[in-house]
């Protein structure tokens, strides 16, 4: 299948790979010559390492660094689902106030950083399954003087303790979506704060969630095909709660 062709699957972007070639530590040094820092317009308060167009920084990367099958740089974008939750944690930071975060599917690490900025306990969690991500949020830490935990792994199913876990953009996939929403809701009904953003993908599960805020988040049309997306905020709630109403 071409490049493009593979682009062209999927509402944003094709899934993940599943049989993904591990990669070796990915350089840092690539990351800042193939981006630039700026600021969402959203988040004034977050700088990020990011490019405007992700078809040919996908390109340069397998061509420039010898690595095929690489997933595509979801890293190098603030997504409208996270941007519409990182906004509403900076806005609301009694949210995560002195609390332990994980940021689920954390690409840029903009969800992770938000949360410390916000007086989240630090090192925030951060994962992501891609090891370019561990090293672009990193970076994005750096530049914004924050501490974030982030590492690489498949942590589906898995429950460190964590008091609020974070998603951002992570419904843009049905395989995706049928993983993580019974874990989310799994750590739901133990307890956790489970909040994710979301800008209308079709896999989001709206009736299983509960709307907390909505925002309209500017984006790259190169990306979504839209200048702005409505992006809402939603609450992760255990499916017994959700049908008593609580
Ligand atoms: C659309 S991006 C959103 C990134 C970021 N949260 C944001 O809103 O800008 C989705 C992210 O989920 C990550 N992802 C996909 N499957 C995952 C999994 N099983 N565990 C952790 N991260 C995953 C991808 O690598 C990607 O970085």
């Amino acid at each position: 299948m071409t490049r493009s062709a593979r682009w062209a699957d999927c509402p944003i972007l094709p899934a993940l790979r599943r049989d993904q070639t591990p990669v070796k530590t990915p350089p840092a040094d690539f990351i800042r010559a193939n981006t630039a820092i700026a600021a969402p317009v959203h988040l004034p308060e977050i700088r990020l390492h990011l490019a405007d167009e992700a078809l040919s920084l996908w390109h340069k990367t397998e061509n420039e660094l010898g690595l095929l099958g690489l997933p595509p740089p979801f890293w190098a974008f603030a997504w409208a689902g996270g941007q519409g939750l990182a906004r509403h944690i900076l806005d609301f930071p009694e949210l995560v106030k002195g609390r332990s975060v994980l940021d689920f599917g954390t690409g840029s690490g903009v969800v992770a950083i938000a949360a410390a900025l916000a007086g989240a306990r630090q090192p925030v969690g951060a994962i992501d399954v891609d090891p370019w991500s561990v090293v672009a949020a990193g970076l994005n830490a750096r530049l914004n003087g924050v501490d974030i935990d982030v590492c690489a792994r498949d942590i589906i199913g898995h429950d460190e303790g964590w008091d609020v876990v974070l998603a951002g953009d992570v419904f843009y996939d049905k395989a995706m979506t049928d993983r993580v929403l019974p874990w989310l809701e799994a750590l739901a009904g133990r307890g956790a704060q489970v909040i994710v953003g979301d800008p209308g993908r079709s896999y989001c599960p709206r009736d299983r969630l509960r709307l907390e805020a909505t925002y309209c988040v500017p984006v790259t049309r190169a990306l979504e095909d839209a200048d702005v997306k409505t992006t809402s905020v939603w609450r992760v709630i255990a499916p017994e709660q959700l049908c008593r109403g609580v």
